[in-house]
């Protein structure tokens, strides 16, 4: 029996307009405009490596103090954006292709960077879909590290081999091949030319073909 991973940001909400205004108002702070072109390139990293990123674009050196009061306020602007959220900004196709694993009994799990997460999906109403969540409160190495997928296969009690993953980052298709466990990429294949298959959102994913996938191995 397979178990399905489901990433959050970009593939069950649209959260990187909000990361971008709270990661742009950090860039501020430090004298530096961050591109949507930089943006891209935070998708699926974590907190803490995506305000090194930026300090990196920014040629800035920092105190640990101040690293820490910067990731700070990010998160407090962002959850601010996050409190402003309803169900109206689930991606299109993403809650009833869940509803339909659901239906047939299959075991579904969270499998996010975020530290956030449980709180975006009691805001869009979706917690209670999850059998299991494995996010950035639970893990110590971020994506492409396969622990986070691991977690969530290992909550499910499903065999690595055996789940399927949705995911809509580089880092994140990444993580899901070094688990060994079939990656489906939600976006494009431009950047996406890793994952097993490719299509740029749920409504184009039939339960059917994601059921029929053999295993890699
Ligand atoms: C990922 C997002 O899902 O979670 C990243 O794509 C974000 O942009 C990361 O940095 C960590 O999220 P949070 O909510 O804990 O800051
Ligand atoms: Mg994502």
């Amino acid at each position: 029996m397979k178990g399905f991973i489901f990433d959050l940001d970009g593939v069950i909400v649209d959260t990187a307009r909000y990361h971008y205004l709270a990661w742009k108002k950090t860039g501020e702070e430090l004298g530096f405009e961050l591109s949507i072109e930089q943006n891209e390139k935070l998708k699926g990293v974590s907190r803490v490596d995506s305000l090194n990123k930026i300090l990196g674009w920014a040629g800035v050196e920092i105190s640990e103090e101040k690293f820490n009061r910067l990731m700070d306020e990010k998160n407090e602007d962002y959850l601010n954006y996050v409190e402003q959220m309803t169900p109206a900004d689930i991606l299109p196709g993403v809650k009833d292709f869940i509803l339909e694993l659901k239906a047939k009994g299959l075991p579904i799990a969270l499998g996010s960077a975020s530290k956030n997460a449980p709180r975006i999906l009691e805001k869009i109403g979706m917690l209670e879909y999850f059998d299991a969540i494995a996010d950035g409160n639970s893990v110590k190495k971020a994506k492409p590290d396969p622990e986070v997928f691991l977690v969530a296969a290992k909550s499910i009690v499903t065999a690595p081999e055996a789940c399927v993953v949705f995911e809509d980052a580089e880092a994140g298709v990444e993580a899901a091949n070094n688990a060994g466990m079939i990656s489906i990429g939600i976006g494009s294949p431009d950047n996406l030319s890793h994952a097993d298959h490719v299509f740029s959102d749920f409504t184009l994913i039939t339960t059917d073909f994601i059921l029929n996938l053999q295993p890699k191995h």
